[in-house]
């Protein structure tokens, strides 16, 4: 208009797009999705909605975590957290999968609706089929009042504040984060000391800052960003909790630049993948300091052999690591679980900047929608 307002650009607090204000965001919606939740007499979490005494947490034996797309991605970080911290058989399921496989899920089983809409069609009719079979069902959501939260009736809303972009940025740091509290809470219920606690709620209380320090790499990722944008194909690989954040820096890739992005277990690539490896493809190797770096540093070693090029997600100072890799992105060092959050903070700056190099949509890519309401 006249006074050469540009609403749009308002409504992106001046970023050029939605992810990119929704990336910037993390560390505020973290702090958010953690404010008031951390109990540092006990050494635990307080996360009143879940509506369960201690004695109920003590009766489950089974977390099932159930989610599509990002959701289901932050779900396999939770299960790592679920059985690290509460020894606690835990296991995900594809939300179609597990509504249409007829689940053996009874009363001791804590099912775990993960969506940041709380209207996905097939995590509702999960919801519907363990409430059905009588389990404890609770919602993930980012929605207040959602379906999902409405049906579950109990569980944790992350706080994020509204995420317009299709592609989930903070919702899926904010989901993570929030099951690390909940594992927290159940683990402080069995074999989890008040000290273990004490120093895993520390460790938490601290994400939004190694968030915020990946975040201010954005300009050198940027840079990076365009020696990885002419490839139609790419790699990312994992292994541990890293896993579900190689199959999410992979989706955040093809969802936004459409490059055929794949993410696989990185003992997985002499399985058959590494017979795709060219000259020239992407690595994205998960390299941080957790119990495996070593094996993944050999597999990384293995693609560069065969001329593949390296981006490494390292921990800051790891110069063996950095050694191995054509270009580095460096997180800081902290806890393995926690580290997946900035690992995949990274990754979404990296999928933003090749999508943005390769002159993409990127707020609304083709053929998606921010919630998929029908089956
Ligand atoms: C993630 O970037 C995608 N937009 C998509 O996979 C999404 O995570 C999935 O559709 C689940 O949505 P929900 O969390 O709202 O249930």
């Amino acid at each position: 208009n006249e006074l050469g307002f540009d609403a749009a650009a308002a409504e992106k607090g001046g970023f050029a797009h939605f992810m990119l204000k929704e990336i910037h965001e993390q560390p505020d919606s973290l702090r958010n999705a953690i404010r008031g939740r951390l109990d540092f007499n006990l050494g635990s979490s307080v996360l009143s909605g879940m509506g369960t005494s201690p004695r109920d947490l003590a009766e489950i034996q089974r977390v099932v975590l159930v989610g599509c797309g990002t959701s289901l991605h932050a779900g396999l970080v939770g299960e790592y957290a679920f059985e690290d911290m509460a020894d606690i058989h835990s296991e995900v399921q594809q939300a179609a999968e597990f509504r249409y496989r007829n689940p053996i899920i009874g009363s001791r089983d804590l099912v775990v609706a993960i969506s940041q809409s709380g209207e996905t069609a097939d995590t509702l009719a999960a919801v519907r089929e363990a409430n059905q079979k009588g389990a404890f069902v609770m919602g993930l959501c980012n929605v207040v009042g959602s379906t999902i939260a409405r049906e579950t009736g109990r569980g944790v809303y992350l706080h994020a504040g509204p995420e317009i972009s299709v592609a989930s940025t903070k919702a899926f740091t904010c989901q993570v984060a929030v099951m690390l509290m909940m594992a927290l809470k159940l683990g402080r219920g069995r074999r989890f000391s008040r000290d273990e606690g004490m120093k895993f709620a520390k460790a938490i209380e601290a994400i939004p800052e190694l968030v915020q320090k990946v975040i201010e790499q954005s300009d050198r990722i940027e840079a990076i960003a365009a020696r990885y944008a002419e490839n139609e194909h790419a790699f990312f690989i994992g292994r541990g909790p890293m896993y579900p954040v190689a199959l999410e820096g992979a989706l955040k890739l093809k969802e936004i630049s459409y490059i055929h992005a794949e993410g696989y277990h990185a003992a997985e690539l002499k399985h058959g993948p590494i017979a795709l490896l060219q000259e020239g493809t992407p690595v994205i190797a998960l390299a941080n300091d957790i119990p495996g770096k070593d094996k993944t540093l050999g597999n990384v070693e293995e693609c560069r052999a065969r001329g593949a090029r390296i981006l490494g997600i390292i921990t800051e100072g790891d110069h063996e690591a950095a050694e191995a890799m054509d270009d580095v992105i460096e997180i800081p060092a902290c806890h393995p679980l926690v580290s997946t959050i900035p690992a995949a903070v990274a990754l979404q700056l990296l999928a933003y900047h090749i999508a943005n190099v390769r002159g993409c949509e990127i707020d609304q890519p083709r053929n998606l929608a921010k919630s998929v309401t029908v089956e």
